[in-house]
């Protein structure tokens, strides 16, 4: 695998790939990469020639009381997964690489960026779309693969892409969970062992609302209310759960079809997210 920090360089080895007519897939990541993050190489290895991944910790979307300072960095073991994957290359660059004067011109992403996470993490979808941005002007994929998992960010990019024209095609990977169903993520780590076990709740929670929903329970906010109750009363911290429109993450009415559970809660350290679709 060929590890790039220095934009220019990258560049360069990329103009020879495309001289090549080699089609190449694109795999952001913040690094402490798990099969999720995997899943998604893989995924990228069927739309194109070549992988290529990126591992950057994007301080512009971090809050200022978030975990930037301690988000996990595992260069190593991180590097060696996407070897065995079959990566061909890594882009990591440094701070300095990619952000070499301070970030003035930003992408604002529309009302989205406010509801759900962006409520909870104000200014967390500029950060996400403004370094999304910068890294496919500098990648130029072909293909670029995000997970269903962060629904929203998956959304987000989505609609930058297509309403700025950019010529990338964008594909949702799905979530990767462990065995007793909870999505595997980067913050999972800071669970304790009690906590660990206690996580499942949350995705096992959106099952059962979506077979109340699917066995005729059209009453979105009470069902999510009682939920949510639950799920606090099992030591939880909810900030939301709630049944939107796939389309637009709009809040559904029972007319609307294609919904999707969003929800996102604090257990114990780490804000865990999850999603289901109906
Ligand atoms: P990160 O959290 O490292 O996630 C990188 C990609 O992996 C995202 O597209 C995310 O949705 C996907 N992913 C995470 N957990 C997953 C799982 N269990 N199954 C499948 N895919 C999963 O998301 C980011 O980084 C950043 O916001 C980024 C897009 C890189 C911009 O900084």
């Amino acid at each position: 695998m060929e590890i790039y920090s220095n934009v220019a360089d990258l560049r360069a080895a990329l103009n020879k790939l495309r001289q090549q007519n080699r089609r190449i897939g694109f795999v952001p990541t913040m690094g402490n990469l798990h099969a999720g993050h995997i899943s998604l190489m893989h995924q990228a290895k069927t739309h194109a020639d070549c992988v290529l991944a990126s591992i950057f910790v994007n301080r512009l979307q971090f809050g200022p009381n978030e975990d930037f300072d301690k988000y996990p960095r595992t260069f190593e073991a991180d590097c060696a997964q996407l070897r065995e994957a079959g990566v061909e290359f890594l882009f990591a660059p440094t701070e300095n690489d990619l952000y070499p004067e301070p970030q003035t011109y930003t992408v604002e992403p529309p009302e989205i960026q406010f509801m759900l996470e962006g409520e909870c993490r104000p200014g967390h979808f500029r950060g996400v779309a403004t370094v999304v941005m910068k890294l496919f002007q500098i990648v130029q994929p072909d293909v670029a693969v995000f997970g269903k998992k962060d629904y929203q960010q998956l959304m987000v990019i989505r609609n930058m892409t297509n309403q700025f024209m950019l010529p990338i095609r964008i594909i949702g990977g799905e979530t990767v969970r462990a065995e007793d169903s909870l999505a595997l993520s980067s913050r999972n780590g800071y669970l304790s062992p009690e906590e660990r076990a206690e996580a499942p709740r949350l995705q096992q929670t959106l099952q059962n609302i979506r077979q109340a929903v699917l066995s005729g329970d059209h009453d979105y906010e009470a069902l999510c209310r009682k939920a949510a109750a639950n799920l606090d009363s099992h030591g939880w911290k909810t900030d939301y759960i709630s049944i939107r429109r796939q389309q637009d993450l709009a809040p559904a009415t029972a007319a609307d079809r294609d919904l999707v559970i969003v929800a996102a809660s604090r257990l114990g350290t780490p804000r865990l997210l999850d999603n289901l679709e109906i």
